[in-house]
């Protein structure tokens, strides 16, 4: 059951990888607040030998390559052959020579205990299908004393970027009933609840605090269904059981719906976040 759920997780990010290569630039433009905020509450700085969990399309770990400079390093994972291959081409191209790639779930990392000085994770940790066994494993190879820091979706309705959508999409095909426990973006929407399982898994000193920030970035309404049709596996996979006219009627509203965050200088949504962050205990 458990190996069925990670399967699925991997499918379905698997197949949003060429999606998230796609739209690489306007995701690091769109999140760049949660890089510079783990940056921040991880107190990373220069030399520092970093470990980024679910790097994704390569965010934070494009970031941080350049904060840790040459005498640091940083080191990419993620479970998605897809999205390791769009990371590692963006940091050949920007000619990074300090990031290291692994493929692999955090449940499950090759490296030796107290093989970094920080640990980072922007919105991935929701979708790890053994969460107690991920944050132990990330702890399990950050120095005692380190950091460890985590960003996760606040609660949906302060986040319309996703909220709007959805909102549309249920009155068109009603959703499931949410298992809050199950991999899913809004899992630690709940204030305390990442934080817990973060002490359930032996972190020290555990801080919570809610970010808010604004999605920017130039683009227009045409650009933003594409990108929200396709960066979401659950959206794909909704508007794959409807008739054209049906997805026709969808995008027109939801369009709509979205037009007020949309100025003349391109997308501007309010968006929530909480910063999770604890220490390795020194023992
Ligand atoms: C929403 S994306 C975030 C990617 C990137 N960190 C960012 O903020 O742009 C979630 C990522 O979590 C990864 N993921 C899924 N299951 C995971 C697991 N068990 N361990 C680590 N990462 C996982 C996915 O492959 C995907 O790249």
């Amino acid at each position: 059951m458990a190996n069925d759920i990670a399967n699925e997780v991997l499918a379905a990010w698997e197949t949003s990888s060429q999606y998230w290569n796609k739209h690489q630039a306007l995701i690091e433009m769109m999140y760049a607040p949660l890089s510079r905020a783990l940056i921040e509450d991880a107190h990373i700085g220069s030399g520092q030998t970093v470990l980024d969990v679910g790097g994704g399309s390569g965010e934070p770990s494009l970031t941080i390559a350049s904060v840790v400079g040459g005498s640091g390093s940083v080191t990419y994972t993620d479970p998605a052959a897809g999205m390791v291959k769009a990371a590692r081409d963006e940091a050949r191209r920007r000619g990074l020579q300090n990031i290291h790639f692994h493929q692999g779930p955090a449940e499950q990392l090759p490296f030796s205990d107290n093989s970094f000085d920080v640990a980072v994770s922007r919105l991935s940790v929701m979708f790890f299908p053994d969460v107690l066994a991920g944050v132990r494993e990330i702890l399990r190879l950050v120095k005692p004393g380190g950091h460890v820091s985590f960003v996760v979706w606040a609660a949906r309705d302060l986040n319309p970027f996703f909220s709007v959508v959805t909102t549309v999409l249920d009155r068109f095909v009603p959703a499931d009933k949410d298992d809050e426990d199950a991999p899913a973006a809004f899992r630690f929407a709940t204030p305390g609840k990442l934080a817990k399982a973060l002490q359930q898994a032996g972190a020290v000193q555990v801080t919570e605090r809610e970010l808010a920030f604004t999605i920017e970035a130039p683009i227009n309404v045409e650009r933003f269904w594409e990108l929200r049709t396709e960066m979401s596996d659950t959206f794909r996979n909704k508007l794959k059981k409807l008739v054209p006219d049906q997805v026709a009627a969808i995008r027109y509203t939801v369009q709509k719906a979205v037009a007020g965050y949309f100025k003349t200088g391109g997308m501007c949504f309010p968006a929530n976040v909480l910063v999770v962050t604890g220490k390795k205990a020194r023992n």
